[in-house]
């Protein structure tokens, strides 16, 4: 695959671009394109390269599948890394991290707590 990259000068993304603001549409001069944060990343990685990045959109639910046969050469969708999805691909190191949270009213903070401590699902 990289040396095909090399030869042929393009990096192959796959995204789903329903996502802002990691991957979302945009039109300009009455073109659609791809933006958002990922799309950046993937330039830089493209440049570093000395190739150009394509974006290829898809389903989210087929990126794996669309890298596995090699449609394209990198995925990057603001996907999580999983048990079920190490099984199939290689994840780089993260590149973001989130912690959403949740809320409550303060006057029922303490009512919470041990909801609230349970450790995430994943
Ligand atoms: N982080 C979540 C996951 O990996 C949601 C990602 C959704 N990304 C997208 N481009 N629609 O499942």
């Amino acid at each position: 695959t990289y040396n095909k990259i090399k030869s042929e000068k393009v990096l192959k993304m796959g995204t789903s671009a329903d996502f802002a603001p990691f991957e979302f549409p945009v039109i300009q001069n009455g073109h659609k394109k791809y933006v958002g944060y990922d799309i950046m990343v993937a330039n830089k990685i493209a440049q570093s390269m000395g190739v150009k990045l394509k974006v290829e959109n898809m389903e989210f639910s087929s990126l794996i599948g669309e890298l596995q046969n090699k449609k394209v050469d990198i995925v990057m969708a603001g996907m999580t890394e999983t048990k079920q999805r190490k099984k199939a691909v290689d994840f780089s190191k993260p590149y973001y991290q989130e912690s959403e949270t949740l809320l409550v009213k303060k006057a029922d903070a303490d009512k919470y707590n041990k909801i609230a401590d349970t450790k995430g699902a994943q």
